[in-house]
């Protein structure tokens, strides 16, 4: 991390998990275990129907809540979608986009994560966008140009005024839910990558202001390490950050 230059922030990716009222139970188990703790940005990106809940729960506290989707278009005949204003009015401040698991199950392209981005900083949405490989890829040593890829055609036609609201979670597809994590040096690697795709875009200055994380089976055990990569500014924390206690030591190694 480099916190002179740029935010560190701590995600927490709640996946399909939590009903508005465990939503409720696991903040308020979470806010005193965090409290003060302002060395980085700490969000939880929720499901939609926690979010009302969820906001209410982190009034006057410095926690930010995050929606895990959104969809591209304004308003119309999209049943089952939700659109940024949505989010928008509901109090949400940041948005997880293009997550390996909406690619892999909902058939989520480089060019609809795109879209989103478009979308979401449109209506005055921070983006967490997710880039990483496959297993396969990686196998290949075809790691940094997927990943450079996937950087470029997400932040096709953001200004470089936008481009600094937006965080990218360096993501191995491998080490999500697995329990396998990359090692420090695979992430400052990848995390280094997307910097210098970000640096060619759009110059050092911005490239340095952006928060890269690092996602993919981050735990108390290995979240210092990780963290202490001078291109790793965080984390997305999927099973780690539905248990108070977890979510708070990764917290307590980003001060
Ligand atoms: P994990 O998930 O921490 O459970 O590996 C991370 C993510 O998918 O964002």
């Amino acid at each position: 991390m480099n916190k002179n230059v740029r935010k560190a922030i701590i995600a927490g990716n709640w996946k399909m998990n939590m009903t508005p009222s465990e939503a409720k139970k696991l903040i308020a188990e979470l806010i005193p275990a965090v409290e003060g703790k302002n060395g980085c940005e700490i969000v939880l990106c929720v499901p939609f129907v926690d979010i009302p809940a969820a906001v209410e729960a982190v009034q006057g506290t410095s926690l930010k809540i995050g929606a895990q989707n959104v969809h591209f278009e304004k308003s119309g005949a999209f049943t089952g979608e939700i659109s940024a204003a949505m989010l928008k009015e509901c109090g949400v401040e940041y948005v997880v986009i293009g997550h390996s698991e909406r690619r892999q199950y909902f058939g989520e392209t480089d060019e609809t994560v795109n879209l989103r981005m478009k979308a979401a900083l449109a209506a005055g949405l921070k983006p967490i966008v997710c880039v990483g490989e496959l297993l396969s890829q990686r196998d290949r040593g075809i790691t940094n140009e997927t990943v450079s890829a996937q950087t470029k055609i997400a932040f096709l036609d953001v200004s470089a005024e936008d481009a600094v609201k937006v965080t990218v979670a360096y993501e191995p597809v491998w080490a999500i839910g697995t329990g396998r994590t990359a090692t420090a040096e695979q992430a400052e690697e990848v995390c280094a990558v997307i910097r210098s795709v970000l640096a060619e875009k759009y110059g050092n200055d911005v490239a340095e202001a952006v928060t890269v994380q690092y996602g993919g089976s981050m735990k108390p055990s290995n979240a210092a390490e990780l963290l202490a990569k001078y291109d790793v500014d965080g984390g997305l924390i999927g099973g780690a950050s539905l248990k108070a206690a977890d979510f708070a030591a990764i917290v307590d190694a980003a001060q």
